[in-house]
């Protein structure tokens, strides 16, 4: 069964958790989607962790395109969600809504989540209206950074907490379907997520959350780049990556691989004729 932002509603309904998974390529996206996740993000984060930029500022439409719909192929029962890149909706409602157009159009995301508070609420109802499902994302909003100075923890003090509070509520009034709470204290995600009805998706913002999100490299320990205190490192995919490419290289030094299990044969005699 596919999962659709009904899902999401559901879960939260029933008190369901709900898990969520970056994926940026069809080979990823097919494996998580057999490993029964609810949703992927294509994330703006394949800015850093597959483009090697130092954030994600400088991540196009074009990127956002072309590596949703390869995930999309690959994604047959998780929801897809995927990011508008920095500056394809800040600039006007217009281009909001036919940035989330192109997203679902020629990326076919079944959703896109694009980040901020009450500035982009006028925005969100666009784009609903035009039946396109939003995700908002609010707290450590990494488009921000140069406005934030940095990647920082958000809304620790009590006027940015009750901020933080009333964008959520601002957001559900806007028509989102959930909203990520990047790296905000645990108590404060708890509470928002008390005083909303749609799902919080946490990322650094504790178990309180209707349902978490990680990026896939963090978690499989591929990306070493940053290391975020809140991910939990699930396998050492990376390492193991390392050893298999160091195996490979030495094997292909000694001429132990290919072996003859890896060879194709012919009659031999044919070789004989050739001159
Ligand atoms: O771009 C991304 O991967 C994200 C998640 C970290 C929530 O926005």
């Amino acid at each position: 069964m596919k999962n659709t932002v009904v899902t999401f509603k559901e879960a939260k309904a029933k008190g369901e958790k709900l898990s969520m998974l970056t994926a940026y390529d069809y080979t990823t996206a097919k494996l998580i989607d057999e490993a029964g996740i609810h949703a992927i993000l294509v994330g703006d984060s394949l800015g850093m962790v597959m483009l090697g930029y130092e954030d994600t500022l400088s991540v196009t439409m074009e990127d956002m395109i072309h590596h949703s719909a390869a995930v999309s192929r690959g994604a047959k029962h998780t929801l897809l969600i995927t990011d508008m890149p920095f500056m394809s909706y800040q600039t006007s409602v217009y281009d909001a809504v036919v940035n989330a157009g192109r997203l679902v159009k020629e990326g076919h995301a079944q959703a896109v989540k694009l980040e901020g508070g009450k500035e982009v609420c006028e925005h969100i109802k666009a784009i609903v209206r035009a039946s396109i499902p939003v995700c908002g994302h609010i707290g450590l909003t990494p488009q921000s950074v140069n406005a934030f100075g940095g990647f920082k923890v958000q809304g620790k003090g009590e006027e940015a907490a009750q901020r933080l509070l009333d964008e959520a509520r601002a957001l559900e009034q806007a028509g989102v379907f959930a909203v990520v709470l990047e790296c905000v204290p645990q108590a404060l995600a708890e509470k928002i997520s008390e005083s909303i009805s749609i799902p919080t998706i946490g990322i650094g913002a504790g178990a309180g959350c209707d349902g978490q999100v990680l990026v896939y490299q963090d978690m499989l320990a591929m990306y070493s780049d940053m290391a975020p205190k809140f991910v939990k490192q699930y396998a050492q995919i990376g390492e193991q990556m390392k050893q298999a490419f160091a195996a490979y290289k030495k094997e292909v030094q000694e001429g132990t691989f290919p072996a003859l299990a890896h060879t194709f044969k012919m009659d031999e005699t044919i070789i004989e004729k050739l001159y």
